[in-house]
């Protein structure tokens, strides 16, 4: 039997499942794969991306799954977010199929975001859905192991084909976490933050205590830090599975975020450092309309710069720009623009009658100047 350090359960009737937490599980995935009744002697398929293979993290795996009997194909995806499309995926079903995979089968997802949403969309989707365990090796996959969101990207836009398609269990060894480079560290943990804000002060305080030792990535609180933040991602999730209205406030930061993204063509910031341009703007502009305080920009703004991540917006986006490309985004649900504000550390609300005026002000406010 295995012990993981920290459990985290996402209940969602039927499809509640596991997140397990510990340092050194990946050498256990085969015997905690039993535990969730995959049958042994079955095949599947372990899917991941060059980074990670060459950190030594697809042999361990692999060697564990045959141990427990397996039968065991993998495959490796070129790293990055180019490969979260449909061709990519394409060959993945190829595989799928070659490996032989039935209706009974299992789909391993060993890496970050891209992996995970690749092959989550694969699982979703190959002969109508089979089962998939995710095996994150980011900080930022806390965040895409609970809530079930898979999806490959098009020209029109990031992650526009999908699904919902909840993992059978998730794996998370945080010694992988040693190999992966200290920006994609401080990347993840913007929407660690985020969950503080949006839902628990505690938390945000104890994250700004123990910031030391959690980019030095000691296993203790590493390990805490995710399990609560996968917890609050996993009760907002609970009680709004498939985005209908609470779920929105995990949005917050995302707005502009997204908008710094697109207009940077993706790959200038890291999903997490454009999200934590975003939550500065969006404590700013919370303030600016009178739902906080100073001091609640002020933390906010502090944590997210020792962190390391970026607070200021780039001065080669230009605020109409940035306008237009919030609007478009697909949250602009009826092309109205809606906003998470904070009414202080733990409290967000959505608001969708935010003025242009007070929107542009802010953006050609937020820039590099402050830095
Ligand atoms: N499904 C969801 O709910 C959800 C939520 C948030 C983000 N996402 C998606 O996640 C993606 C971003 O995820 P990400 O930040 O994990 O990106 P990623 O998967 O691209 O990983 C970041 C980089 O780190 C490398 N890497 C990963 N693990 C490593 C390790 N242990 N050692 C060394 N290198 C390692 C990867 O190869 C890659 O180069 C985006 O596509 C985003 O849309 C999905
Ligand atoms: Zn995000």
């Amino acid at each position: 039997m295995s012990i993981a350090a920290r459990e985290v359960r996402v209940e969602l009737g039927e499809r509640s499942y596991s997140i397990l937490i510990g340092d050194g599980l990946l050498l256990q995935t085969g015997e905690l794969a039993k535990q969730v009744h995959i049958p042994t002697g079955s095949a599947v398929l372990l899917v991941t991306d060059d980074h990670v293979a060459a950190a030594g993290h697809l042999e361990r795996t692999r060697a564990s799954l045959e141990r427990a009997g397996y039968r065991v194909t993998d495959m490796v995806i070129r790293a990055g977010e180019s490969s979260k499309n449909y061709s990519e995926a394409a060959k993945v079903f190829d595989r799928a199929f070659q490996a032989g995979l039935d209706r009974q089968s299992v789909i391993f997802a060993l890496g970050g975001g891209v992996v995970g949403d690749l092959a989550g969309f694969v699982a979703a989707t190959y002969m109508r859905g089979i089962r998939f365990i995710q095996l994150p090796t980011t900080v930022l996959a806390h965040d895409s192991s609970v809530g079930g969101k898979v999806a490959v990207n098009h020209p029109q836009g990031k992650n526009m084909i999908g699904a919902f398609h909840q993992p059978k269990l998730v794996v998370y060894d945080t010694s992988s976490l040693q190999t992966l480079p200290l920006r994609e560290v401080r990347s993840g943990m913007a929407e660690v933050i985020k969950h503080g804000i949006i839902w628990d002060v505690e938390f945000f305080s104890w994250f700004e205590f123990h910031l030391d030792d959690l980019l030095a990535l000691k296993t203790d609180v590493i390990g805490e830090m995710l399990a609560r933040s996968c917890e609050i991602k996993a009760a907002v999730v609970a009680k709004d599975e498939t985005e209908q209205n609470l779920r929105a406030i995990l949005n917050f930061g995302h707005t502009l975020g997204h908008a710094i993204e697109a207009l940077s063509q993706y790959g200038t910031y890291t999903h997490g450092e454009a999200v934590s341009i975003g939550m500065v703007y969006a404590a700013e502009l919370s303030f600016a309309l009178g739902r906080c305080d100073r001091i609640t920009v002020e933390r906010i703004r502090s944590l997210l710069m020792r962190t390391g991540l970026p607070i200021t917006i780039p001065d080669n986006l230009d605020a109409k720009d940035l306008l237009e490309s919030m609007k478009h985004d697909k949250k602009a649900a009826g092309g109205k623009l809606a906003f998470v504000l904070t009414s202080g550390i733990g409290h967000v609300e959505t608001v969708s009658d935010v003025t242009e005026k007070w929107i542009v002000t802010k953006l050609a406010e937020l820039r590099g100047s402050q830095e």
